[in-house]
């Protein structure tokens, strides 16, 4: 079977940059940095078949308690592609929109995402999204406060209002949750959105994650039957 449809938002879990780095005997960072090459490559992959958003998980809200050199160095990598890839993305036609608590990223990282999001806000072709300082549950608690906080009733909310408030609001739902580095996890990633994702996790490290291996995961999509809870198309006996 295969219902030849593709995923309209695919998320990736973008994993094992360390240990891709380990193996070869290299410090984490050049795993990140290898892991921002195939971040690109999948980005380009993704619009060149047609995928309308794409939600990269490039730092949770756990991962700040990882060594404060490794936090600096992927603040280092996060400034260098802001500062690089907005020419790319706008002949792209991307958008690009950061999700998560950006009010705990350094200042200056705040106002080059600030930029990006402004300057390639009328792109159509697809939305980029990086999950930056995020975390679903965190995500969740500032969504009821912001809620709150702009005089909406908690007593009545229902799921559309409450999906007004996340960070996701006004984006496709999640199809395909794609997790590279082998652990079969979501680690607190789009916990909401995720409800009726399709999921899919490689053994492949991020750093090695080609654009093969994407196509790969489309086709699996693609040839998955997503019922929601109503009742099979076809009962093969
Ligand atoms: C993913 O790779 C990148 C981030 C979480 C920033 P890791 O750094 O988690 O790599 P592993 O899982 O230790 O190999
Ligand atoms: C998830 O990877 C976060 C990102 C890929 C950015 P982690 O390496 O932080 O997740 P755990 O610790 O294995 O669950
Ligand atoms: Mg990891």
């Amino acid at each position: 079977m295969d219902n030849g449809i593709i995923p309209k938002h695919v998320g990736v879990i973008m994993d094992g940059n360390g240990r891709w780095a380990n193996i070869r005997g290299l410090p984490r960072v050049e795993g990140h940095r290898q892991g921002v090459r195939r971040s690109k490559d999948v980005i380009n992959a993704g619009v060149d078949i047609g995928i309308k958003a794409l939600t990269l998980y490039a730092f949770s809200i756990e991962n700040w308690r990882r060594p404060e050199t490794e936090v600096l160095t992927l603040m280092d990598l996060l400034d260098l592609y802001l500062r690089t890839e907005i020419d790319d993305l706008m002949s792209k036609g991307i958008a690009f929109k950061v999700i998560g608590d950006r009010e705990k990223l350094p200042s200056e990282i705040q106002f080059l995402i600030k930029n990006a999001e402004f300057l390639t806000s009328f792109n159509t072709e697809m939305i980029l999204s990086m999950a930056i300082s995020y975390g679903g549950r965190d995500e969740i608690v500032r969504t009821v406060k912001k809620l709150a906080q702009s005089g909406v009733d908690l007593r009545n909310v229902d799921e559309s209002v409450f999906e007004s408030g996340l960070d996701t609001s006004g984006m496709l739902p999640v199809d395909l949750i794609i997790r590279t580095g082998g652990e079969k996890r979501i680690s607190n990633f789009l916990i909401w959105q995720s409800a009726y994702a399709e999921l899919y996790f490689t053994d492949t490290l991020w750093p090695d994650f080609t654009q093969d291996e994407f196509f790969s995961a489309i086709h699996n999509y693609k040839q998955r039957e997503r019922r929601f809870g109503t009742v099979p198309r076809k009962v093969s006996l």
